[in-house]
């Protein structure tokens, strides 16, 4: 697939960060889009924003973690808007765990698998019958991320562990799709190369009350790229950063090019990956990756 004109792009997370920069990069490679959020606020400023830039965009508040908004989404979509051509299971969040594992809020785990597992398996559920019943050729992304689908950092690993299990969907449901005349192409989609400047640092703007992290809950305090760059200029490291432009045109590069894998990676994360790969086969014990 290489030409976007006039097709219609669904993106969920799509008021922020990375699914804001797919929505105007669709949309400035000619397709309409379609940008669902929880975050009222932001989804009216991106369709603002989406408008003066001459895009044709629809906007439509949505919860992932509820199969039944993503439901009326995808009816939205292939109702009143005539299909889709491409879906980005994009939203996701972080806890801002911190500290030992085994001190944890429960609250922590339950949110983020909330929004990053279910809501992909919940994005998945409401739009793959429309794309196999429609036919024609569709581009299902999922944002996964390196930090879980391949690596584990000590300190994240809640987040991790949903983009692990996020993985394990995204690789099956390839492999499910691959059949001779399914319609649907899915591609995993993993932002960076770097640590991508971004609204994922401050998520809890979009915590919901049923999720509330306690009082006195372990939280990493980090709210933005610029904290975890002080914080990491304090031992003495250097934090890179990437554009969420960046990781929109890589996108677009992948579906063009129709890999599964999008996934840009610096020299020092591709030698973590080897390195943990190798111990696994190996059998010695994994050794602890650092941002790179
Ligand atoms: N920033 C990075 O470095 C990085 C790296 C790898 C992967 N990712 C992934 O990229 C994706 C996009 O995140 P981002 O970095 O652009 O962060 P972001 O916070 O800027 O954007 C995430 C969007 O998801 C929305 N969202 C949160 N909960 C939702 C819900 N329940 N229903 C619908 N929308 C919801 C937010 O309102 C926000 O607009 C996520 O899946 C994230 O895990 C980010």
């Amino acid at each position: 697939m290489d030409d976007f004109t006039g097709k219609l792009a669904v993106i969920t997370g799509g008021a922020s960060g990375v699914g804001r920069s797919l929505a105007f990069a669709l949309a400035g490679a000619g397709a309409r889009v379609l940008v669902a959020d929880v975050d009222a606020t932001a989804l009216a400023e991106t369709r603002a924003a989406l408008k003066a830039a001459g895009a044709t965009a629809h906007t439509r508040a949505c919860d992932v973690t509820d199969p039944s908004s993503l439901g009326e989404l995808a009816a939205f979509a292939f109702d009143a808007l005539g299909g889709a051509q491409f879906v980005f299971a994009n939203a996701g969040v972080a806890s801002g765990e911190a500290g030992p594992l085994w001190g944890y809020a429960e609250n922590d785990w339950k949110w983020c698998f909330e929004v990053n597992f279910w809501g992909v398996v919940n994005t998945v559920n409401a739009f793959m019958p429309w794309l196999v019943e429609q036919g024609d050729e569709s581009h299902l992304v999922i944002t996964g991320s390196a930090n879980g689908a391949f690596l584990v950092y000590p300190d994240q690993p809640i987040y991790s562990a949903t983009k692990a299990a996020v993985q394990v969907v995204a690789e099956a449901l390839f492999h499910q799709t691959s059949a001779p005349g399914n319609p649907v192409h899915v591609h995993a989609l993993f932002p960076g190369p770097h640590v991508v400047e971004t609204g994922l640092f401050n998520s809890s703007r979009v915590r919901p009350k049923r999720f509330a992290k306690p009082a006195g809950a372990p939280d990493t305090g980090i709210r933005s790229a610029d904290d975890l760059r002080r914080l990491m200029e304090a031992f003495g490291t250097k934090l890179e950063t990437t554009h969420p432009d960046e990781v929109a045109q890589a996108a677009l590069d992948g579906i063009r090019q129709g890999r599964f894998w999008i996934l840009p990676l610096t020299s020092a994360t591709e030698s973590q990956i080897k390195a943990r790969t190798e111990a696994i086969l190996a059998r010695t014990d994994p050794p602890a990756p650092t941002i790179g």
